[in-house]
């Protein structure tokens, strides 16, 4: 595989074939009323597929644990492979702001961690933002890593590593109790300078309040059509998840019968000689293939005089 056609011709450092997506951008987008579009990518390739289909924003996100590490939840993944994942992101994508995800334990512990982390997301990975999980307790966390120059995402509602406080997945916001913490809690993290607010597992009355109440723009996961953006997890959209899509995941495409398909394809063709053919063979150049033939002669003569 030659070097263009790794990155299509385009040589990095190239300019980008779109305008570069920032805060700025997605908050322009909220002022106008168009749909921010958001899902996860977590290597190289699907990084540059969801960046050249036009995609505001990949997350690399946490749910990396489950969908690529095999977890049942995404509370053991690490900072250090966070920062792998996300630094193969980085080199894909020249347009979409890339955002990456705090795991669980970098932050929850004390702020000066989790500004720690936050900006070895930045200075070692590449990213251009970090999310973080929570609402009013996250404040000051949230104030000091924008202190640090590092912008953003709040992600309230169902966050997936409170999973053990929660009792397991469930949607949040269904009484009004529930539905004040999240008013607060969106409240909370938009005048603490976040630049977007993931909500996740929300009823779509509760989402559509928070997301007129709120001046940053709220990117729904499960929260309904009346928020600002949508997100959602890549291997969800393409079938690679072997398991029951949730309620409100829509598969686009199906990678799985796709891949199947090609790897059975290719043990048939092994298996019956198929493949390879001589066209996919490389070749000695004619004179040398002539003087080899010779040699082998010559030998297979002597063999046969002896
Ligand atoms: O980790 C993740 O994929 C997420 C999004 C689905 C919001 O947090």
């Amino acid at each position: 595989m030659s070097i263009t056609s790794l990155n299509g011709g385009q040589p990095h450092g190239a300019q980008p074939i779109r305008p570069k997506v920032t805060t700025t951008t997605i908050h322009e987008k909220k002022l106008r009323h168009e749909p921010i579009t958001c899902l996860t990518a977590y290597d190289y390739a699907t990084a540059r597929l969801v960046d050249q289909a036009g995609i505001d924003m990949i997350l690399v996100g946490d749910s990396l644990a489950q969908v690529v590490l095999g977890y049942d939840n995404t509370l053991p993944v690490t900072m250090e492979e966070m920062l792998h994942h996300t630094r193969a992101v980085r080199r894909a994508v020249r347009s979409a702001m890339v955002i990456a995800d705090m795991p669980f334990g970098a932050y929850h512990e004390d702020e000066k961690d989790g500004v720690h982390n936050a900006l070895r997301f930045v200075k070692e990975a590449g990213a251009e933002a970090v999310k973080l999980e929570g609402g009013a307790q996250r404040v000051g966390l949230v104030k000091r890593v924008l202190d640090a120059e590092v912008p953003v995402m709040g992600h309230i509602g169902l966050t997936p590593q409170s999973l053990h406080k929660m009792g397991g997945y469930k949607v949040q916001g269904k009484d009004f109790s529930g539905i004040e913490r999240l008013v607060k809690d969106a409240v909370a993290l938009d005048k603490a300078g976040v630049f977007s607010i993931v909500l996740e597992g929300v009823p779509r009355e509760v989402a559509a309040m928070i997301t007129r109440e709120v001046s940053a723009p709220t990117i729904g996961i499960g929260a309904g059509p009346d928020c600002d953006g949508q997100v959602l997890v890549f291997h969800d959209i393409v079938n690679l998840t072997f398991r029951e899509p949730a309620k409100f995941v829509r598969r686009y495409g199906d990678a799985a019968a796709l891949f199947t398909n090609a790897v059975q394809q290719f043990k048939a063709d092994v298996e019956t000689r198929m493949y390879p053919s001589d066209a996919e063979s490389y070749h000695l150049p004619k004179d040398t293939k002539v003087e080899l033939e010779a040699i082998l002669r010559r030998k297979e003569m002597k063999a046969y005089s002896r």
